[in-house]
């Protein structure tokens, strides 16, 4: 007789739910959030928003943000599906596009998916609980973008979807606009995902051009990594036939009110804020680099994104040192790639000189 536990999926059984720690009071270089908070002026504008129609459920087509941000965009509104977070997304695109390949169910191949790693870890859980197999074609030994890597991969594997970030996350590589539309004209029977979530601190343009000339592509974003973490709101762009099939997976009430609105008055009103934020944290990131690639035994990976992947000697110790000094950081210090490595978010100038000194000390 079976019991609870054999009805787990067994790809769940080796997999550990998502843990963030929680350090109050400390400064938090672990998520890749912005550094910076809205001002007042946004803060009150978002609070205005707030409606006393609490007991109904929200916009099931979160109409007015969808037509502000297709306006900003350049896009049709029905060329956007919006998700509790880009996270949310990744799952959804699993649901949509999941069905096992009529060549793959022959030979017993289910259904997968392709990521470059190392990788953000969502891409992995999103497979193994839609039932896909996750599959990771490695970076290059500095971790930068392997196009032959890639390309081989996919024409191997033919797998369901790939999910490319760039700038990726956690090892901020970009991948070059010519390997993504390398990738798209050679394989129009898989749906690249270009997951746009850093682009505001990369010196490249979007992708949307690409997902709105190929069905077979897609392009992720989010508000979470430009000061609106906290909103989990994310979208996909792509076109009209192709949203049109996520759109029938997406809980119908997955934005809610408070958030739709929130979005809607910050991305009309305050984008100069927005952007200003972001620009300055381009600007702070140059000077963290100098300040880290100055600490002797740090090693310091190229980034294009709001954080920095390092490499130091002992790195759980220096991790929990940090911790210790009042500055959380995020440890990825396991047999692997990532072996030695910790990711550092960008903050202010402040919270960046406070991180120098506690790596400093710990370091001596
Ligand atoms: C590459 C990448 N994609 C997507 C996300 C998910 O962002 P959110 O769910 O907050 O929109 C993250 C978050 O860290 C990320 O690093």
């Amino acid at each position: 007789m079976s019991t609870w536990k054999d009805l787990i999926r067994t790809p769940l059984r080796s997999v550990q739910a998502y843990h963030v720690p929680s350090h109050p009071n400390a400064i938090k270089l672990d998520a890749n959030e912005s550094a910076y908070g809205l001002s007042r002026a946004a803060h009150e504008a978002v609070l205005a928003t707030v409606t006393r129609e609490l007991h109904r459920y929200p916009d099931a087509t979160s109409r007015a943000l969808r037509e502000l941000l297709a306006g900003q965009l350049g896009v049709d509104g029905s060329e956007l599906c919006f998700g509790n977070g880009s996270d949310e997304l990744l799952g959804l695109l699993c649901a949509a596009f999941g069905e096992p390949r009529a060549e793959g169910k022959k030979k017993g191949k289910p259904p997968s998916i392709l990521y470059p790693s190392p990788g953000f870890v969502v891409y992995q859980t999103a497979a193994v609980s839609h039932g896909m197999v996750p599959l990771e074609v490695p970076l290059g030994p500095a971790f930068e973008a392997d196009e032959a890597a890639l390309l081989e991969a996919v024409a191997r594997e033919q797998p369901n979807l790939v999910f490319l970030a760039t700038p990726n996350n956690p090892t901020g590589t970009v991948w070059p606009r010519s390997t993504i539309a390398k990738l798209l004209v050679q394989h129009d029977n898989v749906i690249t995902v270009v997951d746009e979530a850093y682009l505001a601190y990369a010196d490249a343009r979007s992708c949307i051009d690409l997902a709105l000339a190929h069905p077979h592509c897609l392009v992720l974003q989010t508000l979470s990594k430009i000061g609106m973490a906290g909103l989990r709101v994310g979208y996909l762009v792509g076109r009209r036939e192709v949203v049109a099939e996520v759109e029938k997976v997406r809980p119908p009430y997955n934005l809610n009110t408070l958030s739709q609105r929130a979005a809607e008055v910050l991305l009309r009103e305050y984008q100069p804020e927005i952007l200003a934020h972001a620009q300055e944290i381009k600007s702070e990131r140059l000077r963290l680099k100098t300040g880290l690639e100055s600490l002797a035994g740090v090693q310091v990976f190229p980034s294009d994104a709001n954080f920095f992947l390092v490499r130091v000697a002992n790195a759980t110790a220096i991790y929990e040192s940090l911790a210790e000094r009042g500055v959380v950081v995020r440890n990825f210090d396991r047999p692997g790639p990532l072996a030695g490595c910790l990711r550092i978010t960008v903050g202010t100038p402040e919270e960046n000189n406070w991180l120098l000194d506690a790596l400093r000390s710990c370091l001596r």
